[in-house]
């Protein structure tokens, strides 16, 4: 469903993405982790066609069902954001409006995309949040972001991602501002949606949460892939780098998921 090729991506002349590509069938999660800087943030956002300014593509292309995005008009690139693919950001409080509250943006986002009175969209809203294990989620609604924590916010950003089910969803780090316990939970509800048949291409820091979550692993370096295949491949994995990455996996929930 989504098939990325030979892509290369640049900062003005600095190419921080090189030749990367990937398959990704419906249903299926693959994670991209990797030192900081490596190139795994450029990669997803250049899926999502929201590069940071400065950022383009400068070869490959990207597929999504089998359309390109990059020569595709802008419009349909963002009719798909929303029902056909979503993403949650690295910094969710970035992506929110200060001044209003979660529950105003929550309900705006949710009747952009499906018609339904306000009331309506605000009990789906909170239902969402419950889901993420948000305690007192009708406060939440009324919260401005800054009285929230990051963990919270975090949690916003992935209940308003995963509201209507996409088709792909795109998550960048999305459980590294989170205790364990509550990372664990969240990294099981993203798991859920795969019943739903949701592809998730992910970010993560932590090989723990990519190897319980993922078909494929693809680790980077300097904007290269260096090693790619699922679990077991990477235990097994010669490369010194995917070593260095294995040494360092924390602890999930009580679990290290690797090992
Ligand atoms: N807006 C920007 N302008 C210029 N260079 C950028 C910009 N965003 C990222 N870069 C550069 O692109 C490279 C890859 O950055 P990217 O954010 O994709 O890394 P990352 O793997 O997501 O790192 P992290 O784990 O720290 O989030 C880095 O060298 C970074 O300095
Ligand atoms: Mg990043």
């Amino acid at each position: 469903m989504l098939e990325i090729k030979d892509l290369c991506v640049s900062y003005g002349e600095k190419t921080v993405v090189n030749h990367f590509h990937l398959k990704l069938e419906q249903g299926r999660v693959c994670t991209i982790a990797g030192e900081s800087g490596s190139g795994k943030t450029t990669v997803i956002r250049a899926v999502f066609g929201l590069l940071a300014a400065g950022g383009r593509v400068t070869a490959g292309d990207i597929l999504f069902e089998g359309k390109s995005l990059l020569s595709g008009s802008k419009e349909e690139w963002g009719k798909l954001r929303g029902m056909g693919m979503s993403m949650i950001f690295q910094d969710t409080g970035a992506m929110l409006n200060p001044i209003r509250t979660i529950g105003s943006q929550f309900v705006e986002y949710i009747r952009i995309h499906e018609r339904m009175p306000k009331k309506q969209a605000w009990e789906k809203a909170v239902s969402m949040l419950r889901r993420m294990q948000l305690p007192d989620s009708e406060r939440v609604m009324k919260s401005y972001v800054f009285q929230l924590s990051g963990g919270m916010r975090q949690r916003v950003g992935i209940a308003m991602a995963m509201t209507f089910q996409p088709k792909l969803l795109l998550a960048d780090e999305p459980t590294s501002a989170l205790d364990t316990v509550t990372q664990a939970e969240i990294v099981r509800q993203m798991k859920d949606l795969r019943k739903e048949n949701t592809s998730i291409l992910m970010v993560t820091h932590n090989l723990g949460v990519a190897a319980f979550m993922s078909d494929e692993i693809i680790l980077m370096k300097d904007g290269k892939i260096t090693d790619r295949g699922d679990k077991e491949h990477l235990l097994k994995s010669e490369n010194a780098y995917t070593g260095k990455l294995l040494d360092a996996v924390p602890v999930l929930g009580g679990k290290r998921y690797v090992s």
